[in-house]
């Protein structure tokens, strides 16, 4: 790993990472969340600034040091992830989407805290827009890299999302593995590339596995 982060093989490159949770308000002090803690995006954001490339990391609240050397923009729902991204993406060569973005939110969030007048209440929520969808969309030079959360048919699935968004390569994460996903500073995951090619890796640190994600990228075949 040490030689790893020697080399300066992201040099001139400006790399895009997404990471943590999204908070999709409810009233002025409530609001749903997830149980991303922005470690793995947070880890790549380090790796690759230590490779040499420009880094900015669009990030949702999280209890992490924000990295140094790194453009650091802090947002909150994922309308503002949304919108810092596209103002981003179109100068980045790399994006990576490791944010774990909420996929509803709530309908008709009250500017005013709520009372608890009613003895029942129900939440409508609605669909997010998919960031990384319109990432996908939108691409013209850039390599498009995302995760995919999975309890189940771990490999349809994520393969499912690489097509269905237009991405580059994506990291399979099955998150029922012991040490895996949310909250752990350990991950295990599955790599699929746009050729196909499936790398399994076992447990590792997230630190880790962030220069193994870099390396990958870096021997993506794109043709734009
Ligand atoms: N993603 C996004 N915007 C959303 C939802 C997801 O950009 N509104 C991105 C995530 O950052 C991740 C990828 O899409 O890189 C896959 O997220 P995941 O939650 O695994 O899949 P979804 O497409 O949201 O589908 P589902 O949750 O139904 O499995
Ligand atoms: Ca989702």
């Amino acid at each position: 790993e040490m030689l790893l982060e020697k080399k300066k093989d992201y040099l001139g490159k400006r790399v895009l990472v997404t990471a943590g949770p999204t908070v999709e308000y409810i009233d002025p002090v409530r609001f749903i969340s997830n149980r991303s803690s922005g470690k793995m995006g947070y880890a790549i954001a380090r790796a690759a600034r230590n490779r040499g490339a420009e880094v900015i990391l669009i990030t949702g609240p999280t209890n992490l040091a924000p990295p140094v050397g790194v453009k650091v923009i802090r947002v909150k729902t994922a309308e503002e992830m949304f919108k810092e991204v596209m103002k981003y993406y179109p100068e980045v060569d790399i994006a990576i989407k490791a944010a774990a973005v909420a996929d509803y939110k709530v309908e008709g969030t009250s500017k005013v805290k709520i009372k608890k007048t009613e003895d029942s209440f129900e939440l409508k929520l609605i669909k997010n827009k998919d960031i990384l969808q319109e990432m996908g969309k939108a691409k013209s030079k850039q390599i498009l890299v995302g995760f995919a959360a999975e309890t189940n048919d771990l490999i349809k699935n994520a393969k499912l999302k690489l097509e269905g968004k237009n991405l580059d390569m994506i990291i399979a994460n099955d998150v029922t593995e012991e040490n895996s996903g949310f909250d752990h500073d350990t991950n295990t995951v599955k790599i699929i590339k746009n050729d196909g090619q499936i790398i399994q890796l076992p447990n590792m640190l997230k630190e880790e596995l962030a220069n193994i994600i870099l390396n990958y990228i870096l021997e993506l075949k794109v043709k734009r």
